[in-house]
C-alpha cells in the first residue's frame, strides 16, 4: 500500500533522512520510533507531501506520489500530529469536518459523521461539538484531532505521536481502545512515537532509526529477542524483561512447556493470543506457585493445562531458542 525507496532529506547538507525505505502493507501498522531528532517526523511528513523529499521516491497503492497533486494526496491520506493544529476559531465539530467540507459531503452526512467520530473517540457529542479547542485539555484536543484524520475515512493514516499529551494512564487506555477501533483495524496505519511499549501494543512491525537512518525493521518479537546491532539492542534496554514478557504469547512458550497438569480444576483460562506478562501480573495477585493456567483456542477448547511457575521455564528455553 505505501512504498517507500531510499528517502532522503538534506537541510544545508545535513542528513535528517538519510535513505529510508520500507514498505507498509494494506491493513498494517508500523511504527517508526527512535530518539528525539532521529527523522521520524520528516519521513511520516514526506509520504504524504508536506515535506518534499530530496531524493528518494514514494508509491501509495503503486502511483508514484511525485505524479500527484498535493493536496488532492492529502485529502486522501489521514494526518494527526501531537500539536493536533485544531483551528482555534473553528468548534469541534468544524475541526473535524475540514475535509469532508472540502469533499463537498452534504451537510446531514457530515454531522452524522462528526457525531460518529466523537463518539468513536470518547467525546460525548452533545458536550464537545460546540465548544473551541481552547475549551479542552490537551488529551480532548489530541482526541479531535485523531477523530479529524479519521473524518473521510481514508484508507491511510498517518500518525505523529498522537497520544503524547496524555498522561500515562489515559496513554495506556486510549491505546488499548485505539488498538480495538473496528475502523481502524482495516486502515494502512503508520505511527509515529517514541514511546516504546506504545509502538510493540499498536504496531505489527516497527521500524527503528538513529540520526535519519534505518536501523532495523521487523515485528515486536523479532526487535525485542533478535536485534540486528547494539543500537537497536540498547534501545529496547530499559524494562527488557517485563519488554520481553510482554511481546511473548501464550502460543510461543507453549511447546517449551514440558510439565502438564493433568487436572484443570481451579485453572484460570487464557487464549493463546494473550501476552505472558498479562498472565503473570494476575498470578501475582493471587499465589504465584499454586497457580494452574489453562490455554484455549479460538473456539475455547482447552489445549493444556500447567503451573504458572512451568511457564515461566517454558519462557526461558522459548528464549534461549533464538
Ligand atoms: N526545516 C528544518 N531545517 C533544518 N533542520 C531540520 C528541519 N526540520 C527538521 N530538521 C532537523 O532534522 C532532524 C530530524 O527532525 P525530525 O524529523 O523532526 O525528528 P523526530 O521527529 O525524529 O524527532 C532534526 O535534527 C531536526 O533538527
Ligand atoms: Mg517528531
Amino acid at each position: 500500500m505505501i512504498e517507500a525507496i531510499e528517502l532522503t532529506k538534506t537541510y544545508n547538507g545535513f542528513s535528517a533522512v538519510n535513505r529510508v525505505s520500507f514498505e507498509v502493507a494494506e491493513g498494517e501498522t508500523l511504527g517508526l520510533i527512535g530518539t528525539s531528532g532521529c527523522g521520524k517526523s520528516t519521513t511520516l511528513k514526506m509520504l504524504n507531501r508536506l515535506i518534499e523529499p530530496t531524493a528518494g521516491r514514494v508509491f501509495i497503492g503503486g502511483e508514484d506520489t511525485r505524479k500527484s497533486q498535493p493536496e488532492k494526496l492529502r485529502r486522501s491520506i489521514g494526518y494527526a500530529i501531537q500539536e493536533t493544529g485544531l483551528f482555534p476559531h473553528y468548534t469541534v465539530a468544524e475541526n473535524v469536518a475540514v475535509v469532508p467540507r472540502l469533499l463537498k459531503w452534504p451537510d446531514k452526512r457530515i454531522a452524522r459523521r462528526t457525531e460518529e467520530l466523537l463518539e468513536l473517540v470518547g467525546l460525548s457529542p452533545e458536550e464537545f461539538t460546540r465548544r473551541y479547542p481552547h475549551e479542552l485539555s490537551g488529551g480532548q484536543q489530541q482526541r479531535v484531532g485523531l477523530a479529524r484524520a479519521l473524518a473521510a475515512d481514508p484508507p491511510i493514516v498517518l500518525l505523529d505521536e498522537p497520544f503524547g499529551a496524555l498522561d500515562r494512564i489515559t496513554r495506556r487506555q486510549i491505546q488499548q481502545e485505539f488498538k480495538q477501533l473496528e475502523s481502524l483495524l482495516r486502515k494502512t496505519v503508520v505511527l509515529v512515537t517514541h514511546d516504546i511499549f506504545e509502538a510493540v501494543t499498536l504496531c505489527d512491525r516497527i521500524c527503528v532509526m538513529d540520526r535519519g537512518i534505518v536501523q532495523q525493521i521487523g515485528t515486536p518479537k523479532t526487535l525485542v529477542f533478535q536485534p540486528d546491532n547494539d543500537f537497536v539492542r540498547d534501545f529496547f534496554q530499559a524494562d527488557r524483561f517485563q519488554l520481553e514478557l510482554y511481546v511473548t504469547q501464550l502460543q510461543d512458550v507453549m511447546p517449551w512447556v514440558s510439565a502438564q497438569e493433568s487436572s484443570s480444576e481451579a485453572a484460570k483460562r487464557y487464549t493463546e493470543e494473550e501476552h505472558l506478562l498479562t498472565v503473570l501480573e494476575d498470578m501475582e495477585e493471587s499465589s504465584l506457585k499454586s497457580s494452574r493456567v489453562q490455554i484455549v483456542d479460538r473456539q475455547n477448547q482447552p489445549i493444556l493445562t500447567t503451573h504458572c511457575q512451568d511457564l515461566l521455564t517454558a519462557f526461558y528455553r522459548f528464549k534461549e531458542s533464538f
